[in-house]
């Protein structure tokens, strides 16, 4: 009834006509396929909006295809396994040890101003979800409340049990880890394929090199804050290649697509392409051309128009993380080490791998590597 991945994303691999319709989709396009509608049409599941666990009882009756909450064929989600074996396991008593830990110094008064993600979690844990839109965001209160056991007797706060703390571990997890690695990927290439990248890797290599020699010669959090044409690099490499190329969101009210004749309803699940948004010689002249440089003026944009982490009170929750991450990551390499794409290997222009989940290079990212020799 509920399918958390409401839907799956394939290409077509040859002309389709929709039966019934005057719609043809071509060949080669990406496409959304909704679960959600696909498990709640009655020609499939009868009473479909009824909740009947005994319909699973003649589940060997239907088709592969109309039950796929985990997606279907080749790219079935590869953790329908992973949720029933022991790595689940492993990974839900490695967030209860975790949090047990923290809320023993919480107890003993020691861990309450962390803030982090497992601070937050034990206070998901002891509150629970308020049913209500949570308004109170004082970290002073939240601190407070830890120490209490105000969620005990009062019935507007919903119980988060163990499972659901160990599924948002995950999901950072998860999150978190492809989409930086893309990103730096990404980086690398546009620094390492074209005359024009290799003299920005150069004026980058320059930049932290000066930091780091006023850091007495070590990479500092503060130092990172002041490498701004790195930071440049990053924000330039997110606007060409954002590694979650949609958002999804639903209508709030009827919408006409100006210049068409195309409604969208309102309460409609729809996907918004940030790729092409960040690629609109609109917003961004000489959209294909990698220039950090025009982050420069970046005041000057709407918030709508550049949002490769989304945007609006769903925004990426690791944002902060992960530029902290990839700017860490692209100095390290940087310092001590000089790029040139290896064409043999990697196509230029680059090629995105079509069943990738999160936009990746085909092939990888292959560089030749020197070791920078740096002036005295
Ligand atoms: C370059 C790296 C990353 C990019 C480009 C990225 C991008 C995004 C985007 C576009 C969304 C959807 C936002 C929306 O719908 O408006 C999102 C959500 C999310 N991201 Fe990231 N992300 C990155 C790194 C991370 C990291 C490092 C973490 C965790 C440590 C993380 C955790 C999450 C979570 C938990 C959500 C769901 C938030 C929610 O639904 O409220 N992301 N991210």
């Amino acid at each position: 009834m509920h399918p958390p991945a409401g839907t799956i994303s394939r290409f077509t691999v040859e002309d389709y006509q929709i039966p019934g319709t005057s719609l043809k989709i071509d060949k080669n396009i990406p496409i959304f396929i909704s679960i959600s509608a696909i498990q709640r049409d009655e020609k499939f599941f009868p009473r479909p909006e009824q909740f009947d666990p005994d319909r699973f009882l003649q589940k060997d009756q239907w088709n592969h295809f109309t039950y796929m909450p985990f997606g279907e064929g080749p790219r079935l989600c590869i953790g329908l396994k992973f949720t029933m074996d022991e790595s689940y396991v492993f990974f839900r008593n490695f967030v209860q040890e975790i949090m047990k830990k923290r809320e023993e110094a919480i107890d003993k008064g020691e861990g309450s101003g962390y803030g982090d993600f497992i601070h937050q979690l034990v206070l998901l844990k002891k509150r629970g979800i308020k049913r209500e839109e949570i308004k109170n965001d004082d970290e002073d209160e939240e601190n407070e409340f830890l120490k209490s056991d105000a969620n005990e007797t009062d019935v507007s706060w919903a119980n988060v049990d163990l499972d659901d703390l160990a599924a948002q571990a995950m999901l950072f997890f998860s999150a978190g880890f492809e989409t930086t690695s893309s990103l730096l990927s990404f980086a690398m290439f546009e620094l390492s394929s074209s005359k024009n990248g290799k003299q920005i890797q150069r004026r980058v290599a320059e930049e932290v090199d000066k930091v780091i020699k006023e850091d007495g010669g070590m990479i500092t959090y503060d130092g990172l804050k002041r490498m701004h044409l790195l930071d440049r690099v990053l924000n330039e490499t997110l606007r060409l290649h954002p590694p979650a190329g949609t958002i999804s969101r639903f209508t709030v009210e009827d919408y006409q697509i100006p210049g068409t004749s195309l409604k969208i309803d309102k309460n409609i699940p729809i996907f918004i392409s940030i790729s092409a948004i960040q690629r609109d010689e609109k917003f961004f002249p000489r959209p294909e051309q990698f220039d950090p440089d025009r982050f420069l003026q970046k005041d000057q944009w709407n918030h709508f128009t550049y949002m490769p982490f989304g945007e609006g009170p769903r925004l990426c929750i690791g944002q902060r993380f992960a530029m902290m991450q990839a700017r860490l990551g692209l100095a390290a390499l940087i310092s001590k080490f000089e790029f040139d794409l290896c064409t043999k290997k990697t196509p230029v222009p680059l090629k995105y791998n079509k069943k990738a989940f999160i936009l990746a290079p085909q092939s990888g990212v292959w560089l030749k590597t020197k070791l920078r020799r740096k002036k005295k």
